[in-house]
């Protein structure tokens, strides 16, 4: 089981679109299962696949309850193979609680890993059947009380970045941004840099060749490409792969799944 977060502080550079593209593709492809976690109170994730934030069965519940989570009691099933614990703008209950009195469990998705680790592990089949494979979660382009726990829970970060908003600036911001998860969480670890919304510019080719000498990070051969198709998918709330298969960005995306299981079984065996 592993626990994977989208991050960037950045707006706009296709975190939601990007974890999204992956549960799908993760359960529909590659038969795994996935619980999304929505931390960003702007809640694009939950709109996307249909979830409302509901009172004591979302985020923010799960962030302010004190003891270890029964998860099942948070989750909501979204698609074949793919549950989600939904959020929504009372997230932001969640900062003024840290900001309070401390209330805020900034432990409370670490603490759902390892009770999914655990029934993964389990010699029941059952609650086998009910763990995941995956945890991908989808963070708010802040730090906030939410972000924090994220981070702190999970085992690796992905970074999506767009190269047309990517000057010099862009490699050392990205570079601080690390330093600063790193404070949340120092085993954490980059598996890679994602460039998305590619419009094969000459202005993105060169900014991609030097990224990787420039920030250290790793970054992913696989870029997403510009389609309107994403746009279209996210207002139908259905999965890009299966609205529009034969996009550029659903071709990338199952390119880049492929890629991201190929270094996950290299860093398992
Ligand atoms: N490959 C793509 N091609 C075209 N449009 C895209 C692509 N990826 C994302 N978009 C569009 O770009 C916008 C931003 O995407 P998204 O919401 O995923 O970014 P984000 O990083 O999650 O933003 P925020 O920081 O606000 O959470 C959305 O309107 C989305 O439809
Ligand atoms: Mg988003």
């Amino acid at each position: 089981m592993r626990t994977i977060a989208i991050f960037n502080l950045k707006g706009g550079v296709s975190k939601t679109v990007t974890t999204a593209a992956m549960a799908d593709c993760l359960a529909a492809d590659h038969g795994k299962r996935v619980l999304l976690i929505d931390a960003d109170q702007q809640g694009n994730l939950s709109q996307y696949f249909g979830v409302k934030a509901e009172e004591g069965a979302d985020l923010l519940a799960l962030l302010q309850g004190t003891n270890e989570p029964y998860y099942p009691d948070f989750v909501t099933p979204a698609r074949p193979g793919i549950d989600i614990i939904p959020a929504g703008m009372s997230l932001m209950y969640a900062d003024l609680d840290a900001i309070k009195d401390g209330r805020c469990n900034l432990g409370a998705i670490e603490d759902l890993r390892g009770a999914i680790a655990e029934d993964a592990a389990s010699p029941n089949s059952e609650d086998r059947a009910k763990a995941y494979n995956y945890i991908l979660i989808d963070c708010p382009p802040a730090f906030s009380a939410a972000s924090t726990a994220a981070l702190t829970a999970a085992d690796a970060v992905i970074i999506p970045i767009r190269l047309d908003a990517f000057s010099t600036s862009g490699v050392a911001e990205l570079t601080q941004q690390v330093v600063n998860m790193r404070r949340a969480n120092d085993r954490l670890r980059v598996t890679g840099v994602l460039a998305t919304q590619y419009q094969h510019t000459d202005v993105e080719d060169d900014a991609l060749a030097l990224l990787p000498a420039q920030s250290g990070l790793p970054v992913y051969r696989t870029k997403i490409r510009h389609s309107s198709r994403v746009a279209a998918a996210t207002f139908a709330g259905e999965s890009l792969l299966a609205f529009s298969p034969h996009c550029g960005a659903s071709k990338d995306y199952r390119r880049f799944v492929q890629e991201f299981l190929g270094q996950e079984g290299k860093a398992n065996g």
